[in-house]
């Protein structure tokens, strides 16, 4: 059997404009940064006519207004692209995904990165216990019934600095007041990733060659991934490890914080009924407190393992990253709904 080598080393596009995506943090790089670093890809930002987001330099921009059926303007954007990373909010209408995913087999555009940036999609019962089953599925169905696109999954878990500094509701933490809950013993680790980290791993990813040289090329291929996820991580870390951390970065101890201690399961459940009474801030409690049940669903290192080095990624020092994410909650920097 023969392969015939597609060359990749140009355009990539990517729909809406995250922070993580071309954050502008001094010292920090986030995907678009890293994708052009290896000067083998360009990006295009697709955004809308009334986007304020800031983008990173040499990111190409085009606006488009996709809140309509029309779907030309986006079909003529993605054109030409190879890869498709949508960064959507979930603010964003629940068709919004759907409609790039359409225009991107329009376009012939091959790979789709289609807005997931999290959780294991292989453990169903985490997945379904975070509601999140309906959109894993749905477009996961559509973009294979599409036949020309391939979806790409990058299974990063939390964002480490994000979390930290998102309130008590993600990992615990309200440096505003200097409180902290602990789920449970504060033992249970889980795998968690820095917004830079995410970025090289998309990076490299899109780096690979895509198809094998040869029968019994075993090097790694964008291929290998084709309707599948990526497994990636900064750190596996336990609140336990994350409050020693956040203690070294602060200077403070124990007598210093209001600590309480509150059940996982119990916290998940709350979240779960607040959220059938309508009250969608509650989503990151029922999110983050399901990760932190003891039964390892949040820790996929151990459990099916990590692509960190196929993908070259490299080890991060956790007190740089704490040092992150403490300002960010001082300040109220994140949202505290999902
Ligand atoms: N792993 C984690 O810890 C974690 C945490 C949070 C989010 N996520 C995931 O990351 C992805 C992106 O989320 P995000 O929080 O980065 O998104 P975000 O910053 O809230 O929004 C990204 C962009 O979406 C565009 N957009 C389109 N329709 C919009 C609407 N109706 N309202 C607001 N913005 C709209 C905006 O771009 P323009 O204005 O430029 O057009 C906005 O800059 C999602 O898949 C989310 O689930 C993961």
């Amino acid at each position: 059997m023969g392969y015939v080598e597609v060359p990749r080393h140009r355009l990539y596009v990517k729909a809406a404009t995250s922070d993580w995506v071309t954050g502008q943090r001094p010292g920090e790089m986030y995907i678009a940064e890293h994708l052009l670093k290896t000067g083998k890809h360009s990006v295009t930002a697709i955004a809308r006519p009334s986007s304020t987001s800031k983008l990173s330099k040499g990111v190409h921009v085009v606006r488009v207004d996709y809140s309509g059926d029309e779907d030309a303007a986006l079909v003529d954007a993605l054109r030409g692209h190879e890869v498709l990373i949508i960064t959507i909010s979930v603010a964003a209408r629940n068709d919004t995904i759907s409609k790039f995913v359409r225009a991107a087999a329009k376009a012939g555009v091959p790979y789709v990165l289609p807005n997931w940036f999290g959780h294991d999609a292989t453990n169903d019962t985490l997945c379904n216990d975070n509601l999140l089953c309906h959109n894993r599925d749905s477009i996961g169905a559509e973009i294979e019934s599409l036949v020309i696109c391939s979806y790409l999954l990058l299974v990063c878990k939390f964002w480490y600095g994000f979390s930290l500094g998102g309130g008590l509701d993600r990992y615990g933490f309200d440096f505003k007041k200097r409180s902290f809950v602990l789920f449970d013993d504060d033992n249970v680790a889980i795998n968690t990733s820095t917004w830079p980290q995410c970025g090289r791993a998309i990076a490299n990813l899109l780096s690979l060659k895509e198809l094998p040289d040869h029968e019994t090329d075993g090097s790694p291929t964008l291929l290998q991934f084709r309707n599948g996820s990526i497994y990636m991580s900064s750190f596996r870390l336990s609140q336990h490890d994350m409050f020693e951390s956040v203690k070294r970065v602060t200077g403070t101890t124990d007598p210093d914080w209001t600590i309480t201690h509150e059940s996982a399961e119990q916290r998940w459940a709350d979240g779960q009924a607040a959220l059938q009474q309508g009250n969608m801030k509650a989503f990151p409690k029922l999110l983050y407190s399901r990760m932190f049940f003891p039964n390892g669903d949040g820790d996929y290192q151990s459990n099916p393992g990590l692509h960190n080095d196929l993908l070259g990624l490299t080890v991060e020092e956790l007190d740089e990253s704490t040092a992150i994410g403490v300002p960010m909650g001082e300040n109220g920097e994140v949202a505290q709904s999902h």
